[in-house]
Parts: C-alpha cells; sequence; structure tokens
C-alpha cells in the first residue's frame, strides 16, 4: 500500500498512552479525551471522550460493558483502517485497552472486515505478545484491579455490518440488520449491556493523545475538527495511497499532493459522501465543512459521471439489507433512473422525481445507508446540472 506524508503514528512511543492513563483515575481518562476534542474517525464524527462518558454511566447488571472496534472498512474509496492494521496494530490494541480502562469494560473486540482475513494471523501474533508482556489479560502493567482483552471477530462480508447496531447483532449471531435507535449501544449495546463501538483510527489516535498529550492534539486542525485525518485517496489521481493531513486541509491541497489537479469532481465520503465540483476546491475537509471517514475518489476530465453514479447505486442496490423500504426500492428506483437517464430515456420531469426520491430517502431510511445512499446522485444533479440535465430532454 502506497502511504504519503510523514505519518504521526509512526512516530508514536509504544505503550506510553496506556501507561499515562492508568496513572489517572478512569474519569480522568475520560475527561483528557473530552480536552482533547477527538471525534470519531469513522465518519458520523461523534465526540469520543463523550461517549466514553456516556458509557461508563449507563448501569449495567452485573457491571459487563464492552469495547468494539469497528474495523469492517467496507465503504467504497476507504483503506487507511487497512493501514492501521497492518503496520500499527498494537496503537489500536492499545487504544482499546484505555477504552475498557475508561468505561469499565474487561472484554473488547475488534469486528474485522471479512476481507481482512489474511491479517488475522499477525493481528492474534501481536495480542499474544501483548498478553506475555502484561499489557492485555489481569493485571495490566501490575494494576491488580484492571483487566482486559480483545479477541478478533471475523465480519460477515455486509457493508451494512459497518453500521454499528447491524455489526452488534451480527456480534450476537444474528443477520446483520440496524436495530432502532434508541436505545443507543453505549446504553444497550452488545447482550444489552453498555457498549462503545468506535473506528479503527479513533483508538489510534487515543492512544496518541493519552501519550502526548490533550493539548498537542487539540492544537491541530480546526477550532472543531480536531487533530490529524488519514485520508485514502484513490481515482485519477498521479499518487493514490493514505494520506495524513491536518483537519483544514482543503480540496484543492489534497489535489496538488496527490497530483490529481485535473479533477472536474471530486467524491468525498466514498460512495455515500458527495460529488463536488472545482468551485468548492476551495473548501476544507473538516466536520464543519466537507466531512468524511476518509475517503476521497478524484474524478477525472475524461469521466463519465453516470458512469460513476451508476457503478455507486449498484453498490447500494447490492447491500441495502432490505428491512425498510426507502432503502430497499429507492436505491433501485435511482439505478433505474441512471440507466434510463444514459439511454437519453429518462425527462426532465422522471430526473425531478428521483431527486425528490432521494431527498425522501434521506429523511426516512432506518439507517445510515439508505439515509446517505443517495448522496453522491442528488450532489452531481445539483452541482453537475450541464452534464446531468442536457442528458435529460424535457419530455422522454
Ligand atoms: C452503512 C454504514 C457503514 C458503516 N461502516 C463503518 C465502517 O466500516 N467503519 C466504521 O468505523 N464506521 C462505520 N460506520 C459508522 C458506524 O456506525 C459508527 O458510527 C462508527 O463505527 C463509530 O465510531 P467512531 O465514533 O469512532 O467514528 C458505518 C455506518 C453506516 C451507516
Ligand atoms: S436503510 Fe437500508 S440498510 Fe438501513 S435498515 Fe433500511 S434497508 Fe436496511
Amino acid at each position: 500500500m502506497t502511504v504519503r506524508t510523514p505519518m504521526t503514528l509512526a512516530s508514536i512511543e509504544a505503550d506510553a498512552g496506556l501507561k499515562a492513563a492508568l496513572a489517572l483515575d478512569a474519569p480522568g481518562v475520560v475527561a483528557e479525551v473530552k480536552d482533547s476534542g477527538l471525534k470519531g474517525r469513522g465518519g458520523a464524527g461523534f465526540p469520543t471522550g463523550l461517549k466514553w462518558e456516556l458509557a461508563a454511566a449507563a448501569p449495567s447488571s452485573d457491571g459487563k460493558r464492552y469495547v468494539i472496534c469497528n474495523a469492517d472498512e467496507g465503504e467504497p474509496g476507504t483503506f487507511k483502517d487497512r493501514l492501521i492494521l497492518s503496520e500499527w496494530p498494537d496503537l489500536l490494541f492499545e487504544g482499546m485497552t484505555i477504552a475498557g480502562y475508561a468505561i469499565g469494560a474487561q472484554e473488547g473486540i475488534v469486528y474485522l472486515r471479512h476481507e481482512y482475513a489474511y491479517m488475522i494471523e499477525a493481528l492474534e501474533g501481536r495480542l499474544e505478545r501483548r498478553r506475555k508482556a502484561g499489557l492485555l489479560g489481569d493485571g495490566i502493567l501490575g494494576k491488580k484491579d484492571v483487566s482486559f482483552d480483545i479477541h478478533i471477530h471475523l465480519g460477515s462480508g455486509a457493508y451494512v455490518c459497518g453500521e454499528e447496531t447491524a455489526l452488534i447483532e451480527s456480534l450476537e449471531g444474528k443477520r446483520g440488520e440496524p436495530r432502532n435507535r434508541p436505545p443507543f449501544p453505549v446504553v444497550s449495546g452488545l447482550f444489552g449491556k453498555p457498549t462503545t463501538v468506535n473506528n479503527v483510527e479513533t483508538f489510534a489516535w487515543i492512544a496518541a493523545i493519552l501519550g502526548k498529550g490533550a493539548k498537542w492534539f487539540s492544537a491541530i486542525g480546526t477550532e472543531r475538527s480536531k487533530g490529524p485525518k488519514l485520508l485514502s485517496i484513490s481515482g485519477d489521481v498521479e499518487r493514490p495511497g493514505v494520506y495524513e493531513f491536518p483537519f483544514g486541509v482543503t480540496i484543492a491541497e489534497l489535489l496538488k499532493a496527490t497530483g490529481g489537479e485535473k479533477a472536474k469532481a471530486v467524491i468525498v465520503g466514498g460512495a455515500s459522501g458527495h460529488c463536488l465540483p472545482p468551485s468548492d476546491f476551495s473548501r476544507a475537509i473538516a466536520f464543519e465543512d466537507v466531512a468524511t471517514g476518509g475517503a476521497v475518489i478524484v474524478i477525472g476530465p475524461n469521466r463519465d459521471l453516470l458512469d460513476v453514479v451508476e457503478n455507486i447505486m449498484e453498490f447500494f442496490v447490492d447491500e441495502s439489507c432490505g428491512q425498510c423500504i426507502p432503502c430497499r426500492i429507492g436505491n433501485v428506483k435511482i439505478l433505474e433512473g441512471i440507466k434510463a437517464l444514459k439511454k437519453g430515456e429518462c425527462s426532465s420531469e422522471q430526473l425531478l422525481d428521483l431527486t425528490g426520491l432521494g431527498d425522501t430517502m434521506q429523511v426516512s431510511s432506518k439507517c445510515g445507508l439508505g439515509q446517505s445512499s443517495p448522496n453522491v446522485f442528488l450532489s452531481m444533479v445539483r452541482n453537475f446540472g450541464h452534464e446531468i440535465l442536457d442528458r435529460a430532454p424535457a419530455s422522454a
């Protein structure tokens, strides 16, 4: 895998974060994470410290709580967690151990993307080494009252299992279908117990934050998006790969670094992201501007945008779990509309109906999959009217 720009995670001192965490009490660790301003790196950007505070405070009849690492990494165009899993898995395990201490959990589970099965042996080896070094198991770092262990669960190969409640259902041995929320996993997660689900990158930054301090982390980035961010940059660029930038980097800066200056569009956020035109390339990657879990797909000048969005909608038709109608039917209808547009058989009135359907899916689908699957299509129609509308005659 190509790795570009210096990676902060490569320079983090091993287990300094865990040692620093265990020198604090559990609420002290949560406070440090809150002070850092860290927001989840899986896409939604929920504040990690607050999530942990809620999981620690939620009642549990037998005291059980769980820490889950979401390593499902199924978003098309995202491959930055694979870098952490293959290069710095100890940072991830260290971050999970810190989370266990902070919320009072003794068990951690890595839900590993099915296609990453080839990594299991190496990851198991690292876990065993950590047990032998007293970094996992009972009495971590000689502290009698601190116990935590981690096991790896191979994912089921469905994109929807990256959605945290579907992931939990899958871990419980059921079909990976999203749950109704509330209750949220922090209150009732795995087997009904308080559970924090965090992204691989989130846990890696936790180890760095505890090791180097909340102030170090919060000095990087923007007012509302703190710290560095790993981005998987692919598509029509000369130098695809995983890059690290501080939040606030502009899309134009990403294109320059990757050799993608000729782009006619950039999809930020992967298949469920937004398709932005050159007039938006001065915008920043940040939760308050253009948010992303890490996927940046660059579209070169010679590509047909309808080919791109057709490919994306085929993905969603395959991956919809079918539980709710807006997503189950809506994705199929948008895909049919795109195919008709390509043949010049979709009128502008029908196109208007399709965008209305997309708007409805965003507000009425049960989970994030259906809420975000029309995003690329809708943003293309909005931002590339000339290219899309020209293909839709006034009446078919
Ligand atoms: C369809 C769908 C797929 C998702 N896939 C992933 C994934 O592969 N990895 C991930 O960390 N989060 C994924 N998420 C987001 C998770 O539901 C959840 O917000 C995240 O794991 C929380 O971690 P964080 O707070 O550290 O970001 C997905 C969400 C949806 C709706
Ligand atoms: S939005 Fe789609 S993936 Fe989510 S529950 Fe409904 S059918 Fe399933």
